[in-house]
């Protein structure tokens, strides 16, 4: 699968290890930064980046992480087309995927460790969209964007 990472300085941390974990099962990776955890940026620049990316076809999934994961998955979510879940735990990224047809992952590296964050990202990518009445309500979610 093609996924597509990216955080702010204070998600770097979490994507590197998100990152590596992600090659290290097949997967390829676009990673669009931030490139340098000393240098504070604005997590609102990865958020957009990603989700772009993601709802243009240029990545199936893909992984924002920032602090809490709050302010990078808003920002994702301005994007139309774009459906950012911030997880903290596998259950809510398995649902993510299951009833939400989410196709961002959200996580905040100042909130879950690393091994919590990879059973989290291994929920989201084994889980697929269960359609059916979902789809009714996320079909609506994108009409009212
Ligand atoms: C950066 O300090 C922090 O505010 C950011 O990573 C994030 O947590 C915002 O939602």
């Amino acid at each position: 699968m093609r996924i597509c990472v990216g955080s702010d300085h204070a998600g770097f941390e979490l994507k590197e290890a998100v990152k590596a974990h992600l090659l290290t099962l097949g997967h390829e990776v676009e990673d669009v930064g931030t490139p340098d955890p000393g240098v504070s940026v604005d997590y609102p620049d990865f958020g957009r980046l990603v989700a772009r990316k993601v709802v243009a076809g240029d990545g199936e999934l893909g992984i924002v992480v920032c602090g809490t994961g709050i302010g990078i998955s808003i920002a994702a979510n301005k994007v139309r087309g774009a459906r950012a879940a911030l997880c903290t735990d596998p259950y809510m990224a398995r649902m993510a995927r299951a009833h939400n047809n989410a196709n961002i992952l959200a996580m905040g590296g100042r909130v879950v460790g690393v091994g919590l964050a990879l059973d989290i990202v291994e929920a989201f990518l084994s889980t697929s969209f269960e359609g059916g009445r979902h789809g009714l309500r996320v079909d609506k979610l994108e009409s009212q964007a």
